[in-house]
């Protein structure tokens, strides 16, 4: 019999991030998330996956200035925005504009790549609400820029740091499918454009990244706290999944979940955040937890990274169909670092099938 969804298979050997399932304990190369959010910033994440894996050394004191540079050279791409592309949804316009991007292994193209999401999301959301995109801020962090590149405006210290914290959570996690993805390609030598490309498309489906939109639009239809336990119960009676919660790995609460709210608080603090939203929230969350555990009781199922992402998100101001748009955003320098990883350690990735279809009639 396969194993369908591989689950527990060891697929790769990483010095990038560990998922502890049963501790509900992520470590970033060496690090834990709870000493890397609000302490380390996106881009000294970045320095941290990425040291020793490219053609250059990756100097943290640098990586600030050359992650800006970047993101002006990737602006030029903005100009293809077309009406075809302007008419898929934000992801896909967005993925199709890293396409363009001229393929290759080294420490160009992966600050390219680290930037073009960045840059290509904001200039399609105001693109397609009939807005000029606006170019690059050099002297601004990558979280800095890409809110002022989608609001106009300049953002707020707080918005900055709870932008930079939910990219810093969701720098990296293990081998999950969208980093399966890339490792896969890389383990072609296709090139990291191609390993990206790969993983973005495997990030955009609802069982994966695409979740926290659909987080929202659970939340507005659950409309008011007392509607809360009767609308979950509905809703797995009919087969439905609750979004934002269940996990692969996890058997507790994914870690994530309590940066992101950790993170969502300094907003709330500064009055920048609809509390009405955030205490239907938190009363969908316990509604939830209980049911699941009444209905599913072979199953731990909790919280997971996106539900809060939801809440950080529209908290900022990203339209929801931009969600998983803004998850690419953070999670593209893990994949760059597992694909430069796999690189490096060699085999091609080639499992096997089990044949179960007919066979030819004997002659
Ligand atoms: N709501 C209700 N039931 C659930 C949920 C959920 N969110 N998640 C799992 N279950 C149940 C399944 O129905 C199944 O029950 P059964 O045995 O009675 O049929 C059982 O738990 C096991 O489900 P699997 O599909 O085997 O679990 P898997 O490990 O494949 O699922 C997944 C993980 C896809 C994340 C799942 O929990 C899910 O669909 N969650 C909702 C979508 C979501 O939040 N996705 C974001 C994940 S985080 C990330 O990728 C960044």
């Amino acid at each position: 019999m396969s194993n369908n969804g591989l689950e527990d298979v060891v697929a790769a050997e990483t010095s990038l991030s560990e998922v502890d399932g049963q501790a509900g304990r992520l470590i970033i190369r060496g690090q834990s998330l709870d000493h890397l959010v609000g302490h380390a910033t996106y881009e000294d994440v970045a320095a941290l996956l990425l040291d020793d894996l490219l053609d250059r050394p990756v100097n943290p004191h640098e990586i600030k200035a050359q992650l800006a540079q970047a993101r002006v050279g990737v602006f030029a791409h903005v100009e293809a925005l077309d009406e075809t592309l302007l008419r898929l949804p934000p992801f896909d316009a967005m993925r199709a504009l890293v396409a363009r991007l001229a393929d290759g292994e080294d420490f160009d193209t992966a600050l390219s790549l680290l930037a073009a999401p960045a840059v290509f999301l904001p200039a399609v959301l105001r693109l397609q609400k009939g807005q000029s995109p606006l170019p690059p801020n050099p002297g601004l962090s990558q979280s800095g820029d890409i809110l002022a590149m989608l609001h106009g405006t300049m953002p707020s210290r707080e918005q900055i740091a709870a932008l930079d914290a939910y990219l810093v959570t969701i720098s990296d996690h293990g081998l999950n499918a969208s980093t399966f993805a890339s490792r896969v390609v890389a383990s072609t030598k296709a090139g990291l454009v191609s390993s990206v490309l790969a993983a973005i498309s495997a990030l955009k489906g609802p069982l994966h990244g695409g979740a926290p939109g659909p987080v929202l639009d659970m939340l507005d239809a659950i409309g008011s706290q007392k509607n809360a336990r009767p609308w979950l119960e509905a809703a797995l009676e009919r087969g439905d999944r609750l979004m934002g919660f269940g996990h692969r790995i996890y058997r507790v609460r994914d870690p994530r979940a309590d940066a992101l709210k950790s993170a969502i608080a300094p907003l709330i603090a500064a009055g920048q955040v609809d509390r009405d939203r955030i205490s239907l929230a938190e009363a969908v969350e316990t509604a939830a937890l209980t049911i699941l555990k009444e209905r599913k009781p072979a199953r731990p199922l909790d919280v997971n990274v996106e539900f809060y992402t939801a809440l950080l998100l529209d908290a900022l101001k990203f339209p929801r169909q931009a969600f998983t748009g803004i998850f690419a955003i953070g999670r593209t320098i893990g994949w760059i670092a597992h694909a430069r990883e796999q690189a490096q350690q060699g085999r091609l990735i080639r499992p096997r099938s089990v044949y179960v279809g007919p066979m030819p009639e004997a002659a």
